[in-house]
C-alpha cells in the first residue's frame, strides 16, 4: 500500500473512520455490537494502521469499541481523534471550543481509548454559521488560545501531532506561523471540492490531508456521490463498485491524501480497503475530474 507521513508516523493511504460504528445518528450503542468489533479487528488484519475517531462519536461509543476490539494497540497503529465539540441530550452536534473544553475532551479521549498518547488530535473548528467551515478566523484571540492548548498537550506528550479540522486557508496559515501541523481534515469528495485551496496548501507544505465524507457521508439517504452517473458508468466499465471508484479517484487528487472511509459493514470495509491496489486509467480520472 502507498504511504504518506502523519506527523512522526508513516501510514497507509487507506485508513478507517470510526464514525459509522455507534448507533443511528452517531448516537448511542451500535445496532450490532459484535459486528462493530469484527469490523475493527478485520481492519487491522487488512493492514490498516490509521483509525480516525472522536469522543463525541456516541459519545464515548466509538472509542470504547476501539478499546474493546484492539487494546493493547499494535505499535504501528496511529489513533487520531478530535476535540472542539460536544453532544446535546438529543444528539445535537454542539461547539465546545474554549481551551479548557479542548483539554477536558482530550483527557476523555485518552481515558476512553485507554492510552497515554494519540498519534494526532484535530482541533475541530465550529464557525458561527453552523456546519460550514469558516473561511476566516472569526475570533483571533480564541484561535490563538486554542492553538496554545494544543501545543501544550503536545509538549506534555499527550499527542504526537496537532491537526486542524473544518477550517479555511487562513487558519492553517496562522497555525503554521506558530507550530507544526501534521494533518488537516475537511469535507472533500467528488462533488464537494470547496476545500481545494486548502488541500493545495497542505500538498505544498507536505501535510496530510484527510478528507471527511469521502463517500458522500452517511447522512444523505440518496447519496449523490455514489449514485453519480460518471461513478456508476466507470464502475461498470472497470468492474468496480461505486465506492471503490470514488475512493480510488480521491487517491489520485494528491499524494498527501489519506482516506478514512467510514463503515459499519465488513463487506464495505473489504471493498474500501481494496482500493489501495486500484489504479484508475487516465480516461476514468478525466471523467471523474469533470464530474463536480
Ligand atoms: N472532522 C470532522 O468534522 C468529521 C466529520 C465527519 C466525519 N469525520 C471522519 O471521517 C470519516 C468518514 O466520514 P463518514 O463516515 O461520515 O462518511 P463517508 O465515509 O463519506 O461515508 C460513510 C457512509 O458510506 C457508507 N459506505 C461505506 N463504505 C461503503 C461502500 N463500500 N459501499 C456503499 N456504501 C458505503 C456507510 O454505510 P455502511 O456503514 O453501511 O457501510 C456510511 O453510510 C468518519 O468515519 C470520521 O472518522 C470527521
Amino acid at each position: 500500500m502507498q504511504t504518506f507521513t502523519l506527523g512522526t508516523r508513516t501510514v497507509g493511504r487507506v485508513g478507517f473512520g470510526a464514525m459509522q460504528l455507534p448507533g443511528p445518528g452517531v448516537f448511542g450503542p451500535p445496532r450490532d455490537h459484535d459486528q462493530a468489533i469484527a469490523v475493527l479487528r478485520r481492519a487491522i488484519e487488512l493492514g490498516i494502521d490509521h483509525i480516525d475517531t472522536a469522543q463525541i462519536y456516541g459519545p464515548d461509543v466509538a472509542n470504547k469499541l476501539i478499546r474493546e476490539a484492539l487494546h493493547p494497540y499494535p505499535d504501528n497503529l496511529a489513533l487520531v481523534s478530535k476535540v472542539g465539540g460536544r453532544r446535546g441530550d438529543a444528539g445535537e452536534w454542539l461547539p465546545a471550543q474554549e481551551p479548557g473544553d479542548l483539554r477536558r475532551q482530550l483527557e476523555e479521549n485518552l481515558t476512553t481509548l485507554d492510552t497515554d498518547r494519540l498519534a494526532a488530535v484535530n482541533l475541530r473548528v465550529f464557525g458561527s454559521d453552523g456546519a460550514d467551515p469558516p473561511q476566516r478566523v472569526e475570533d483571533r484571540e480564541l484561535f490563538d488560545d486554542q492553538l496554545s492548548a494544543m501545543i501544550r498537550a503536545r509538549d506534555e506528550g499527550l499527542i504526537e501531532g496537532i491537526g486542524l479540522s473544518n477550517i479555511g486557508v487562513e487558519h492553517l496559515q496562522i497555525a503554521l506561523d506558530r507550530t507544526e501541523i501534521v494533518c488537516v481534515q475537511n469535507a472533500y469528495n467528488l462533488l464537494e471540492r470547496s476545500a481545494q485551496p486548502l488541500l493545495d496548501l497542505t500538498t505544498e507544505r507536505g501535510i496530510a490531508f484527510v478528507p471527511f465524507f469521502p463517500l458522500g457521508s452517511g447522512f444523505s439517504p440518496d447519496n449523490p456521490v455514489l449514485n453519480h452517473a460518471a461513478v456508476v458508468a466507470e464502475g461498470r466499465r472497470l468492474g468496480r463498485t461505486p465506492a471503490q471508484i470514488v475512493l480510488a479517484w480521491t487517491l489520485t487528487v494528491a499524494p498527501n491524501v489519506l482516506l478514512i472511509p467510514g463503515t459499519s459493514s465488513l463487506a464495505h470495509l473489504e471493498e474500501n480497503t481494496a482500493v489501495a491496489e486500484i489504479e484508475l486509467d487516465a480516461e476514468t480520472t478525466r471523467a471523474l475530474d469533470a464530474a463536480a
